[in-house]
């Protein structure tokens, strides 16, 4: 699997700045920055509505921007199509899975780490690439026991982890999640949050998830950024955040 970013400890690998889009008269993402560092868990929080998820598809290149700039290791990420972001090392995840009719859980797997770069080759035949998917990701994910079986049959759980299965195969260095444990049972959950905690420990992969569960989001994340109305209101320590008193009023005191 990826070997841990070349870049130094502690180096800034994301910086995102004035990201903003509008759709018609609707400013969604308004001057939203966020930075991330190879082997950070970052947490996005923020209501319904806040900007979350179009932050996350302005970073991926599923929207394009009306302004802002967002560079890894330098380069301008925002215009570039998600396949060009694979190749970069960007890889996220979805809100929503969609079954993928019958495709099965390997064949999901495979379609992720088919963009990885320069994949053609490196495996002598493709048991050898379906054996180190189901031992890299399929195990630690509990997946390996349905790999042959089609997405579409099984529990939402296991198809969110076979979507984190399609992003974590791609080899990422910048993994952007949204929401990883939402409709998933809150035992699921925390397995799903101590696995994402073991991609970063083992590939230093920066990692930037969008959540609403608080317990997930404060035991997982290193920082958090909170958002509300298209931009950053306050950013911190889990702690800080939980007693700050404008995220309080926003955010943690709503309801679900
Ligand atoms: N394609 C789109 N067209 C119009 N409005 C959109 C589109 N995508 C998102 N929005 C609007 O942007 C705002 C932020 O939505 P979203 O990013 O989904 O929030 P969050 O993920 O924080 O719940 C909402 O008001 C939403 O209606
Ligand atoms: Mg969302």
């Amino acid at each position: 699997m990826a070997a841990p970013l070349p870049a130094e400890a502690g180096a800034v690998a994301l910086t995102a700045q004035n990201v903003t889009i509008r759709f018609g008269g609707v400013v969604a993402v308004a001057g939203m920055a966020l930075d991330a560092t190879p082997g950070e868990i970052v947490g996005l929080i923020g209501p319904n509505g806040a900007g979350k998820t179009t932050f996350v598809n302005c970073i991926c290149g599923t929207y394009r921007p009306n302004a802002g700039t967002a560079l890894w290791l330098g380069r301008e990420l925002l215009g570039l199509s998600p396949h060009a972001l694979l190749k970069l090392g960007v890889a996220r995840t979805f809100q929503n899975v969609a079954s993928l009719h019958d495709l099965t859980v390997l064949d999901i797997a495979k379609l992720g780490a088919a963009v990885r770069a320069g994949s053609g080759g490196f495996f002598a035949s493709e048991k050898a690439l379906e054996a180190e998917l189901t031992e890299t990701l399929l195990r630690p994910l509990h997946l390996a026991d349905v790999a042959h079986t089609p997405i579409q049959t099984l529990p939402y759980g296991r198809r969110k982890a076979a979507d984190l299965a399609r992003a974590l195969a791609a080899q990422p260095q910048l993994l952007l999640l949204d929401e990883p444990v939402a409709g998933l049972t809150s035992q699921e959950g925390m397995a799903m949050a101590a696995v994402i905690r073991g991609v970063r420990d083992r590939f230093g992969c920066a990692v930037i998830m969008v959540e609403h569960k608080m317990d997930v989001v404060m035991s997982t994340c290193d920082r958090i950024a909170v958002m509300a109305a298209g931009s950053k209101i306050f950013e911190g320590l889990p702690e800080e955040v939980q007693s700050d008193a404008e995220v309080q009023r926003v955010y943690l005191g709503e309801p679900g």
